[in-house]
């Protein structure tokens, strides 16, 4: 629920703005007060009439309009509201808050915000995978903007692929993450996720099947119970949860560096597949078959132990750290032993086993190992271990 929120909407001119006079209607069905603000070009799109008929609030559009500096200057505009969301969030929109661009109302409210900001961009498929938008991308999400989608579908303009703004009910989860009212409030939270990749030559890495499907349903529910996340993740198969701070990274080395600049953190939770080994030095150019039919040897190295460095930090370290272990035999003899040699607080340990069928499915069976013993918890979805662990993460943080 939404009740008493003030969400400040920026709506980017985008074919995906028809989409938010829907999700205008459903955050105020949900109580919150939604005050639009629409960019020139969004006005193409819908009109200020159609905003503001549905949010029952004055419509923002132009930055040296008097009256609105006279009623509501845009300093306190921007600050006025609980959260911000740019939907959609285009790629010139994207453009300008990463280059800090203030030449219009809404880049001006964006620049001038001391709130958190949620984005739900909206392009034409290549648009999105243009290397200048991933760049921006990567920008945002170092400054701690969230983003919700794009999803993957089939576009306006005729072509397929990622791009397509979220659903107004999928942006309304994201919002309900970024301002949960619960008893994680206030509590920062790191959480990874994913496989690692780690390159042998410029097209060839060494992965694993991690889909990062726990970790994404984790940070999914720290952040419904109000906890700001920092969700570091791997190349991932799942899309990373809507309302968190995502960074993203390839290889072990990479996440120890993103895990130890999110610090300081109240808990750390440690759901990755990360590489224990990756290879000694990494070949600059893509390793050729010598004509003797004798395979290449590669030579590896260790992976620095990110939850072990974490557990054992001398000081600043975490008041809870969690760890995961995949084990295919004696779970529990390994997961405690595991417990011990790294000296985290809990381990959740589950038999990744084939014919379990938990890695890369959908389900987990775990146990839950802490100070007091072993929990085996029932086979159950991935996002009912996560809401219960939240639940226990909850209750440790106290
Ligand atoms: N982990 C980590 N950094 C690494 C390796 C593992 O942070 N370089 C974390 C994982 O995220 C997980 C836990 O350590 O929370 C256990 O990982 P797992 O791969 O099961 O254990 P290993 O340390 O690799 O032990 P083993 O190879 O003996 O199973």
């Amino acid at each position: 629920m939404l009740a008493g929120k003030r969400i400040l909407l920026i709506v980017g001119g985008g074919i995906a703005a028809f989409k938010a006079l829907d999700l205008i209607r459903r955050l105020r069905e949900r109580g919150a007060t939604v005050t639009p603000v629409l960019t020139r070009a969004a006005e193409e799109f819908v009109t200020p009439l159609s905003a503001s008929a549905l949010s029952a609030q004055k419509v923002y559009r132009d930055l040296f309009s008097l009256t609105d500096e006279h009623e509501m200057g845009h300093i306190e505009l921007s600050r006025a509201a609980d959260l911000v969301v740019v939907a959609p969030a285009t790629a010139d929109l994207m453009a300008k808050m990463a280059g800090g661009h203030a030449n219009d109302l809404a880049s001006t409210l964006l620049m001038a915000t001391d709130k958190r900001v949620l984005i739900a961009p909206a392009m034409n498929v290549r648009m999105w995978e243009h290397p200048a938008m991933q760049r921006n991308l990567a920008t945002l999400q170092g400054d701690g903007i969230l983003t919700v989608g794009p999803n993957e579908g089939d576009m306006a303009c005729g072509e397929y692929g990622p791009g397509r703004m979220s659903e107004p009910l999928e942006i309304v989860a994201a919002v309900e993450a970024a301002l949960a009212d619960g008893p994680l409030k206030g509590k920062h939270i790191v959480v990874t996720s994913g496989p690692t990749h780690e390159p042998i030559d410029p097209v060839r890495y060494i992965a694993n099947r991690s889909s990062g499907a726990q970790g994404t349903a984790l940070a999914r529910a720290l952040a419904g119970m109000g906890a700001q996340v920092t969700f570091v993740t791997g190349p991932a198969s799942v899309p990373p949860p809507g309302g968190v701070k995502v960074v993203k990274v390839e290889t072990a080395q990479q996440m120890l560096e993103a895990v130890t600049s999110a610090l300081p953190a109240d808990a750390a939770i440690f759901a990755a597949a990360v590489a224990d080994w990756r290879m000694a030095s990494a070949q600059g150019e893509k390793i050729k078959k010598d004509g003797s039919g004798r395979p290449p040897v590669l030579e590896f190295t260790e992976n620095p132990d990110i939850l072990a460095t974490v557990s054992q930090m001398p000081s600043g370290r975490p008041k809870l750290v969690v760890g995961f272990a995949a084990e295919t035999e004696t779970v529990i003899d390994h997961a405690t032993a595991k417990r011990a040699r790294k000296g985290c607080d809990w381990i959740v340990a589950n038999d990744v086993s084939p014919e379990t069928g938990i890695m890369g499915g959908t389900e987990n069976a775990v146990t839950l190992i802490t100070d007091t013993g072993a929990d085996s918890w029932p086979r159950m979805s991935k996002e009912q271990v996560a809401n219960r662990l939240a639940n226990e993460i909850a209750a440790a943080l106290g």
